[in-house]
């Protein structure tokens, strides 16, 4: 059967980005693979030190993962940092990783600029760990948005470089998986980028409906088309690419239509935008109260996700040893 992980750095909420690029493509997967869906702790130590209430943080997370629909019966759910067999891989890959090509990687470079007085090693090695998370349940699929392309490229070449060196056809290389094919962007409101949490423009799934309005009616537009079919600009394509992912065919068409007919009024689009947001976000919203007030059953999803993490992750590791020679 195929195998499929995916994870995400718990340094805040999950916004709509996370939701429509990873979140959404996983539960796609999760009635008919294997599937494996974690919290990457040990990576938002690459940008944040201090983890904080790790407990606390945890059971945030996995009461939305839980509300979204991710399922403990057909999906193992777990935090990276209870499988210790992903450090024991990723300080393998790292022998195999050159310097060059990891100070390459743009997510490096953007990080490095961002944070000069914290440029450490795990910032560095961050794609050998995510290939590890990876490569530690010998994934054939991985559902990611676009931003994480580099570092899935990254993790195919690991497992190439590992079964060249050693002779073995042992990793196989993983793929990004979004469903219909392209991975996606969710992009950010406000005129450039994605969406993001350190963008600081994101839309949470536990925001309220009076937040969420707020937060759209203040997206960046401009005065409008003068001519007809006109391109849009960044900010105007980013506004339609929100429709197009939260609204129906017929809402999208309807604003599309008036756009190109230069009769466009943003102030309804973006009505109409943030109450279909609303509607998509509040019965997810709902259930994260819901699981939020159970932490019993929080811990227990976790720990027996652990569980099966941990028994696919020490069998892939007992071969690794054997390979290399260990
Ligand atoms: P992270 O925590 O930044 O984001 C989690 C997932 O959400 C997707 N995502 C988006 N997709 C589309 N549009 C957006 N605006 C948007 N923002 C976030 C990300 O692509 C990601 O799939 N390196 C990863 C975490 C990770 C991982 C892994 C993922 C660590 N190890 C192994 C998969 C497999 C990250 O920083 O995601």
């Amino acid at each position: 059967m195929e195998i499929v992980v995916s994870g995400i750095r718990p340094t805040g909420n999950l916004h709509l980005g996370n939701y429509f690029g990873a979140v959404k493509n996983f539960l796609r997967l999760q009635d008919e693979y294997n599937c494996f869906f974690f919290i990457a702790d040990w990576h938002s130590l690459t940008t944040h030190p201090h983890p904080g209430d790790v407990k606390v943080n945890v059971r945030k997370i996995l009461a939305e993962y839980l509300a979204c629909g991710i399922d403990p019966f057909k999906s193992a759910i777990y935090m990276q940092s209870d499988i210790k067999e992903i450090l024991e891989l990723y300080l393998y890959l790292n022998m195999n990783a050159y310097l060059g090509e990891l100070q390459r990687v743009t997510s490096f470079k953007e990080k490095a600029r961002k944070q000069p007085e914290n440029v450490n090693a795990g910032l560095l090695t961050y794609p050998t760990l995510m290939a590890a998370d990876i490569l530690i349940h010998r994934a054939d699929k991985v559902p990611v948005g676009k931003d994480q392309e580099q570092n899935m490229e990254m993790a195919r070449k690991f497992a190439r470089r590992f079964n060249m060196i050693y002779g073995v056809d042992f990793f196989p290389e993983p793929q990004s998986y979004s469903f219909g094919g392209d991975a996606i962007k969710v992009p950010g409101l406000d005129g450039t980028g994605k969406m993001g949490k350190s963008e600081g423009n994101a839309i949470y799934l536990i925001d309220d409906a009076v937040t969420i309005r707020k937060k759209v009616m203040k997206a960046v537009t401009d005065s409008g088309p003068v001519e007809p079919n006109s391109e849009k600009p960044e900010a105007i394509a980013n506004l339609f690419a929100m429709l197009k992912i939260v609204s129906s065919t017929d809402t999208y068409d309807y604003f599309n239509e008036k756009y190109n007919t230069c009769q466009v009024r943003y102030g309804d689009l973006k009505k109409q935008l943030a109450e279909d947001i609303i509607n998509f976000t509040s019965p997810i919203r709902e259930r994260i109260l819901d699981f939020s007030a159970n932490i019993e059953y929080m811990d227990k999803v976790a720990h027996e996700g652990a569980e099966k993490a941990r028994e696919s992750a020490e069998k892939t590791i007992r071969e690794v040893r054997k390979i290399i020679g260990f």
